[in-house]
């Protein structure tokens, strides 16, 4: 794959000075917890975007994605924010880093990321162009400026998200999970010990249209009930300073309380998944997962009828030993713990089944915690 890319790239504007390699991320739990000062669990995958850049004296961003054979270029010099198409990703870095630059940019990019799934295959391309173009250009941004930078470059597009999926991308660490606390953006690396448990994705093949306008409802009624709180009880600052208290006497409204009751329970699991991965009980972690995927699909609602089905048959299998919803949710990926690993008849059984229910077509596939963005002068 990187050959032809990097083919084309020569074939097309000659050689590449930098290549990229770029992630996307899976989250082992902590789910709509990053936006509300929370915390959370991912690591970056061992599935990837690949790009390959060089400068061009042409002051013109040219784009060519292998994946989907398309092509397109953009005037630098006259930049300005885009709402659609996959170019904007690179057109809204660009923005967001808000630099002169004195030659145009070359790019030639693909992977094995599956787009609309959950796994952050957008955050992927900004970070990974952002980290590029740092160094092509000795920008001296540092890792967390960038994580800052992506998210500016994604937001606004639709999902108003927080910055869980470029921290995990930016600073992922193989063989480890990110322990992210957002409330002071401290960051632990837990290790994943190496044992016969392993992390599958299964990607639903719902894409997760709906996500947008859900989540920034989600996201908006977190924002309303915190300053509810906070109009009563001046001792609370954050989301994290609330608890069952504030839950039960100072908000109206079943929505609101289900949607903060998720987030205060939510925070608690990480910190005891972190625990029990690094107290190798992988029973415990399962069991973690599939209360996440509860409060998820009946606190938060940011489930589906198709994946709370797929959930619910993953479970069944003996070596599955949790199973949830994943990402900003109403489509993508479920994240699977498996004792052992998954065989094809296994999975060809889920496919059958779920195909029969909901008419879509599964894939699975297993991630392993991955090194974040790396970038090569070539
Ligand atoms: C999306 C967002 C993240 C995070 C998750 C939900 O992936 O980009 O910032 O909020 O949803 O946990």
């Amino acid at each position: 794959l990187n050959i032809n890319i990097l083919e084309k790239f020569k074939s097309t504007f000659g050689n590449p000075h930098i290549f990229v390699k770029s992630p996307g991320r899976a989250n082992i739990i902590g789910e709509h917890t990053d936006y509300n000062n929370g915390l959370v669990l991912p690591f970056a995958i061992d599935q990837s975007i690949s790009m390959y850049l060089a400068p061009n004296n042409k002051k013109v961003l040219r784009m060519i994605a292998m994946d989907i054979d398309d092509q397109d270029e953009v005037d630098i010099s006259s930049l300005s924010y885009q709402k659609n198409g996959w170019q904007r990703y690179f057109n809204n870095s660009l923005v967001a880093i808000n630099r002169t630059i004195d030659s145009g940019i070359d790019i030639v990019f693909g992977g094995n990321l599956p787009q609309g799934g959950g796994i952050s295959s957008s955050s992927a391309l900004t970070c990974g162009f952002l980290a590029g173009i740092n160094e092509l250009f000795n920008f001296g941004f540092t890792q967390d400026e960038l994580i800052d930078l992506a998210s500016q470059a994604e937001n606004g597009i639709g999902l108003n998200g927080g910055i869980m999926d470029q921290t995990a991308i930016i600073k992922g660490k193989k063989d480890h999970a990110l322990l992210i606390d957002f409330n002071d953006c401290s960051l632990q690396y837990t290790n994943i010990p190496d044992s016969d448990y392993h992390f599958y994705l299964f990607n639903s093949g719902q894409k997760h249209n709906l996500v947008d306008t859900e989540y920034n409802k989600r996201r908006h009624t977190c924002e309303l009930a915190l300053k509810k709180i906070r109009s009563v009880d001046e001792r609370v600052e954050t989301m994290r300073d609330i608890n069952h208290y504030h839950i039960d006497h100072l908000l109206d409204g079943q929505v609101m309380k289900k949607r903060c009751l998720h987030v205060l329970e939510e925070n608690i699991r990480v910190i005891e998944a972190s625990k029990a991965i690094s107290n190798n009980n992988f029973m415990q972690l399962g069991s973690l997962i599939q209360q996440s995927h509860v409060s998820l699909s009946q606190n938060y609602e940011v489930s589906t009828t198709e994946i709370d089905f797929l959930v619910d048959i993953s479970q069944k299998l003996p070596n599955v030993k949790g199973s949830r919803i994943m990402g900003g949710g109403f489509g993508g990926c479920t994240i699977n713990l498996v004792e052992g690993l998954l065989d094809n008849s296994q999975i060809q059984k889920l496919q059958e089944e779920y195909l029969a229910k909901t008419g879509y077509s599964l894939s699975a596939f297993k991630v392993d915690p991955s090194d974040g963005v790396k970038i090569k002068r070539l």
